[in-house]
């Protein structure tokens, strides 16, 4: 019998009783005290243990393996609510409306029409570019719609999301700055939106635009990928809908929208993981938020972070077998490396993220045959890991072990999988940055020197050979 969307909420219960079942519900006063600052805290190589600040978006309970929006545990939110829901509660600090959420749902679709950036991007060979790149480059070129001089208080958005009202050769009047430059005197609290109203502060302008750009941008690189042109946002499907439709052309099964929206939910933030510190420390310097979102974009690339989930399916497919799994594992283990899909900064516990993933995707699995191989290949390696480094050394599956399989399963091409990650992560950046910059002060840490003094300058005539 094929699976049902009821079958997908039993499913991540079932994950939320389990993780329950498993960990004991306290959190950590440390990391859950307000404090006056300065604070003490003992810090390891990479910012290990250090507090950059104080936050009320989310908490990462890495001892027991939980994930906390705004007081929301992340198991219930992927039970019973939607990504522009749980992105409303990120930005906002609350649940919306009915009517809020109905607005906000309309104006992200809106926002998911992005011709002008379209236009532009593509005159790049975006195709041969790394997903992130072109990612990264998109989301600067979005940056254009903020140039219009002044909005219209109709209510109505006459443009498109990214057009530019003023032709090139019309004097400006108005604001002496665009909108998308952070000035402090300027920012207001996000907290505050007119439920009946289709407009929101200049501020928040920005956020809408990239959380809707991000994702528009993502499938028109990959349709490009495929040397096709992009999409146009349906009328009639949710934002994980219309992305994977704008990605696919295909519109996607009930199925595929349900779970594409578990997994925006499940990476929509995370703490003050590389990436939104990459963003919070950019945005500090009161620049832009385009530009600090590019950041958080270039850092989440890496292997380390969000390009872990292309690294595993590579694994995966390079193992090829459950079979070969012990022989594989072995000789990794010989040599050290890093296992991908596995291990984290924070958690020392099942990764809540991977717990709901991994049920995910083996019915997925079940439904597509052509990945069952896949997902036994990864079920055997995550029994290796966790039998060896699982009690030595807190290695558990992270978010990018199973997500892999799960955009698979989609038809996704493996080298779009970490633009995904960049799709939800941005609502936490948004969120992050705009919280810290209502009381900003600009990240700026110390290095110690280790290096030399007091070496005498020669000129380099005078340097011979090394
Ligand atoms: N495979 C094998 N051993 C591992 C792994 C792994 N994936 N991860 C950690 N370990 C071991 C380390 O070798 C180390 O052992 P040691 O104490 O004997 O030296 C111990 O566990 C602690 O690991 P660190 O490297 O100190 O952990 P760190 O916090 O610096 O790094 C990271 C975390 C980068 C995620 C690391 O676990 C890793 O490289 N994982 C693989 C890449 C990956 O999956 N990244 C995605 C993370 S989730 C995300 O960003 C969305």
């Amino acid at each position: 019998m094929p699976y049902t969307l009821d079958d997908v909420t039993r499913i991540v219960l079932q994950a939320k009783e389990k993780a329950y079942r498993e960990t004991d519900l306290e959190p950590e006063p440390q990391y859950t005290t307000e404090v006056e600052w300065p604070i003490q805290c003992t810090v390891g190589p990479g910012l290990e243990g250090a507090i950059a600040c104080e936050t009320k978006i989310g908490y990462v309970n890495g001892a027991k393996g939980w994930l906390i929006y705004r007081g929301y545990d992340v198991f219930d939110l992927c039970a019973h609510s939607t990504f522009e829901e749980t992105s409303f509660l990120l930005l906002h600090g609350r649940l919306p409306t009915a009517q809020e959420l109905d607005v906000f749902c309309r104006t992200l679709r809106r926002r998911m029409f992005i011709p002008r950036t379209q236009r532009v991007l593509l005159s790049f060979p975006v195709e041969e570019r790394n997903p992130m790149d072109a990612l990264r480059l998109g989301t600067n070129l979005m940056r254009q719609k903020q140039t219009r001089n002044e909005r219209d208080n109709t209510g109505e958005d006459t443009l498109a999301s990214d057009d530019d009202s003023i032709p090139m050769e019309t004097k400006p009047e108005g604001r002496k700055h665009p909108v998308y430059e952070f000035l402090a005197r300027l920012f207001k609290p996000v907290t505050v939106i007119e439920p009946t109203a289709d407009v929101v502060p200049d501020d928040v302008e920005s956020f809408y635009n990239l959380i809707a750009g991000v994702a528009a941008v993502s499938a028109t690189i990959g349709r490009a990928r495929q040397g096709r042109m992009p999409l146009e946002p349906l009328p009639d499907l949710s934002f994980a809908g219309n992305y994977l439709y704008m990605l696919s052309g295909r519109r996607p099964t009930p199925l595929e929208e349900r779970v594409m929206d578990i997994c925006l939910i499940l990476h929509a933030d995370h703490g003050m993981n590389a990436s939104t510190f990459a963003s919070m420390v950019v945005a500090s310097t009161l620049s832009d938020i385009y530009l600090a979102i590019g950041a958080g974009i270039s850092a989440l690339s890496g292997p380390l972070h969000g390009g872990a989930n292309v690294e595993v399916v590579n694994m995966l497919d390079e193992i090829g077998s459950a079979s070969a799994v012990p022989k594989w594992y072995k000789t990794a283990l010989e040599e050290k490396r890093k296992i991908m899909g596995f291990g984290h900064r924070v958690y020392k516990a099942y990764d809540p993220r991977a717990r709901i993933l991994a049920p995910l995707a083996e019915m997925l699995a079940e439904e597509h045959p052509e990945l069952r191989n896949t997902y036994e290949t990864a079920r055997a390696l995550e029994r290796e890991v966790v039998a060896t480094l699982g009690e030595k050394k807190k290695v558990f599956p992270n978010v990018d072990f199973y997500s892999g399989i799960v955009y698979r399963s989609m038809g996704i091409p493996a080298d779009m999988y970490t633009t995904i990650f960049a799709v939800s992560r941005v609502s936490g950046w948004c969120a992050r940055v705009a919280e810290y910059i209502e009381n900003n002060r600009i990240f700026r840490p110390r290095a110690i020197y280790t290096g030399t003094f007091e070496e005498k300058y020669i000129p380099v005539q005078n340097r011979g050979e090394n």
